[in-house]
């Protein structure tokens, strides 16, 4: 039987569908690989403490809760990369060409069309589950934001979400047991990856800084050439400026 798509849950409304997958974790009987899925969220979770937020019933707004066998710390890097490179196949196969924002915003036209939120739970080094969180705009035209853009405002038409979202499921399904050939997913991110090798700006610590991206290094960290000094980078350490 498949991982992940082993269960669906739909809810109407709920906090946050990252919130409940982690109260369902709790419970013995929890089915390895459930989706949860929400209409709407009332306090949608996004990264450095953001709100996620999406109009009732027109985007995907889900978790996917990943009891793994045999995965580490080591493997997040790796897990972020596959995850992201997942979503932005999705796209391609309804036609959108999409990028990585380090670390895993998805962005199209520059533009955020995609959020991935993964929380873990370690027992030493060993993870002992995921809980993969995943807003996608899909049928939603007027963002709160206007570095925002959906997958309709793309592609002028209404998409099927449940359709969506099983694709998606798909994808992981079918990929499972190559997602990890490292040295192929690093080079597919990097490839993928918005501003590589180019020169960019970004902000660390209020100030303005240029450099150009060389890419990312084994523990996921973005790494960029500043005054022929390479500097490394943890996720939330600097944003990009674009
Ligand atoms: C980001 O800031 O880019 C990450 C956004 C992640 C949002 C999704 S929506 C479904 C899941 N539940 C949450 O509360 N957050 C994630």
């Amino acid at each position: 039987m498949s991982l992940f798509g082993a269960k669906f849950i739909f809810l109407d409304s709920v906090d946050s569908t990252n919130n409940y997958a982690a109260t369902l974790l709790e419970q013995l009987d929890t089915v390895n690989g459930t989706v949860v899925l929400a209409e709407y969220q009332t306090k949608g979770k996004g990264q450095r403490n953001n709100v996620w937020q999406a109009k009732k019933g027109e985007n995907l707004t889900f978790s996917i809760i990943w009891i793994p066998d045999n995965l580490s710390v080591s493997d997040l890097a790796c897990l972020n990369w596959w995850i992201s490179l997942t979503l932005t196949r999705l796209l391609k196969s309804y036609g959108i060409n999409a990028v990585i924002k380090w670390p895993n915003d998805i962005l199209v036209n520059e533009r955020k069309i995609a959020g991935i939120l993964i929380e873990n739970r370690l027992q030493g080094e060993r993870i002992k589950s995921l809980i993969i969180g995943i807003g996608l705009n899909v049928n939603q035209i007027f963002l709160e934001s206007e570095k925002g853009i959906s997958m309709k405002m793309i592609k002028n038409k209404d998409f099927d979400l449940n359709h969506i979202l099983v694709d998606f499921c798909y994808l992981l399904n079918t990929e499972i047991n190559t997602w990890k050939d490292y040295k192929k997913l690093k080079s597919d991110y990097e490839n993928s990856l918005f501003g590589n090798q180019k020169e960019i700006t970004y902000s660390l610590n209020n100030s303005t800084h240029s450099g150009r991206v060389k890419g990312v290094n084994t523990q996921g960290q973005l790494l960029i050439l500043d005054q022929d000094q390479m500097k490394t980078f943890n996720a939330g350490e600097i944003t990009l400026l674009y």
